[in-house]
């Protein structure tokens, strides 16, 4: 039932995917697929009712049979009341818009089935995103309210590595007498299979395939606590085989519920990795580079009168705004609070601040929250304990701000500076503090009224 809405106040795209509404859906991944503006928001609008579908990768070489054994697997699992949705990816073919004529040859077999879903994703040439938009197309499945997900992709490189790591299951398929099994030994997707599938197990050589992988997987030590990923022998275009696969992924779900949230852990940091690394470059090339200032830096690493290291320092320390020249930044405001739950609270709800890390530091009894506010932050502080100094300064001043931290280039050099003017210093030497960065603490008698942290960053 969709509740009625006024034609002048259109419903959000993304409240229309957490009805699951196919359509809405459907534009959804093309926002992403294209990599649109509004895909970022509609993820972080979906991501927080994510989590509840259990994510199953299959991949193997082109001519395995995948599209027809995921096929078999969702009407599987669709006699079980359970809802599919499934996005095929193929890295290696580029975008010719068969990818839609091909969901609808493929939506066929479920044709009038409301719990399928099943979606082609197109490669626009740019692997290196592949990954992140399949995963991020899934999450809106997932959001949607799918029981399943199934991730299938063609190949054996490590695209299709990265695509299926982010799933919670890695289903690898070969097939008999192609040579896959060195290639795909290869490529390293021996070591993320939990199921192994010798599809078109009637045809010759079957028999060998699946030794072989026992063999290799003999190889191994499995303790005994541990998943030994069992090889199983299908016939997709029959259905042979396809009821073992759905037990042997259910019997996988069961048996690593414990280590399933440590396993989307790595997933979530992988991803987090690469969105920043991807976000990192396009700043660069937007915001950081002159025209042609790449290639000539190219030229002079070719010409070796310049080396990567040097290079890639230089290019850092510039787009940090720290180039050396001795500029002072603002690292944050400490802010003494009475209840850290609540500041939170109104610093997120009241002006949009988002809290980015949370830290208890027993040394000085204090709980902190950082919420960036551009390059800098506020720390918001509440004592643990009546001992600690922010409980003492709230007792006498009340709640308010307690310290302002500024970044130094050397906070010795700025401390010799300070000393020999004559100001008043609580920290003559630099002492370490988070992340390792040398910190020191300057007397507000000195400040005009502030307690003022220079802090050094460290880098290793
Ligand atoms: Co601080």
């Amino acid at each position: 039932m969709s509740e009625q809405t006024s034609p002048d106040r259109p419903r959000r795209l993304s409240d229309r995917v957490l009805d699951g509404d196919p359509r809405a859906i459907a534009r959804a991944i093309s926002l992403i697929e294209d990599e649109a503006p509004q895909a970022a928001e509609l993820v972080r609008a979906v991501f927080p009712h994510t989590g509840g579908a259990y994510l199953v990768g299959i991949t193997g070489p082109p001519g395995a049979g995948k599209s027809t054994l995921v096929d078999r697997l969702t009407a599987q699992l669709r006699q079980g009341g359970e809802t599919v949705g499934v996005i095929a990816v193929d890295p290696t073919s580029p975008y010719t818009g068969g990818a839609i004529l091909g969901d609808r040859v493929r939506m066929q077999a479920h044709a009038g089935d409301a719990g399928v879903f099943i979606r082609s994703m197109a490669t626009r040439g740019h692997l290196g995103g592949l990954a992140r938009a399949t995963h991020e197309a899934a999450q809106v499945l997932d959001a949607a309210g799918y029981d399943w997900v199934i991730i299938e992709t063609v190949g054996v490189g490590q695209d299709e590595v990265d695509i299926v790591r982010t799933a919670d299951i890695s289903v690898v398929t070969l097939v008999p007498g192609a040579g896959d099994e060195v290639q795909a030994l290869k490529a390293g997707i021996m070591e993320i299979a939990d199921v192994f599938v010798v599809n078109k197990a009637d045809r010759e050589g079957a028999d060998r395939l699946v030794s072989s992988i026992e063999l290799m997987l003999a190889l191994e030590e499995f303790g005994p606590d541990e998943w030994k990923p069992p090889v199983l022998r299908t016939q997709a275009t029959s259905g042979a085989g396809v009821p073992e696969l759905a037990a042997a992924i259910d019997a996988y779900r069961t048996h690593s519920t414990a280590g399933l949230m440590s396993r989307r852990r790595l997933r979530d940091e992988f991803r987090l990795r690469e969105l920043l690394a991807a976000r990192f470059m396009l700043h660069l090339e937007t915001e950081v580079f002159r025209a042609g200032e790449l290639a000539a830096m190219l030229d002079r690493i070719a010409e070796r009168t310049l080396d990567p290291y040097s290079a890639a320092a230089a290019i850092l320390s510039r787009a940090l705004g720290r180039d050396g020249t001795g500029a002072v930044t603002l690292d944050h405001i400490g802010i003494a609070v009475r209840d850290i739950a609540a500041a939170t609270t109104f610093y997120r709800d009241g002006l949009g601040l988002q809290i980015v890390a949370t830290e208890d530091v027993p040394s000085q009894r204090v709980r902190a929250h950082f919420l960036p506010v551009g390059a800098s932050s506020l720390e918001l502080l509440e004592a643990t304990s009546v001992e600690s100094p922010i409980a003492k300064f709230v007792e006498t001043r009340g709640p308010g701000v307690h310290h302002i931290t500024l970044r130094v280039d050397d906070v010795r050099a700025a401390l010799a500076e300070l000393k020999q003017r004559g100001v008043r210093l609580i920290d003559d030497e630099p002492r370490t503090g988070a992340q390792g960065a040398l910190v020191a603490f300057v007397h507000p008698s000195s400040t005009h009224g502030v307690l003022v942290e220079l802090k050094q960053v460290v880098k290793d």
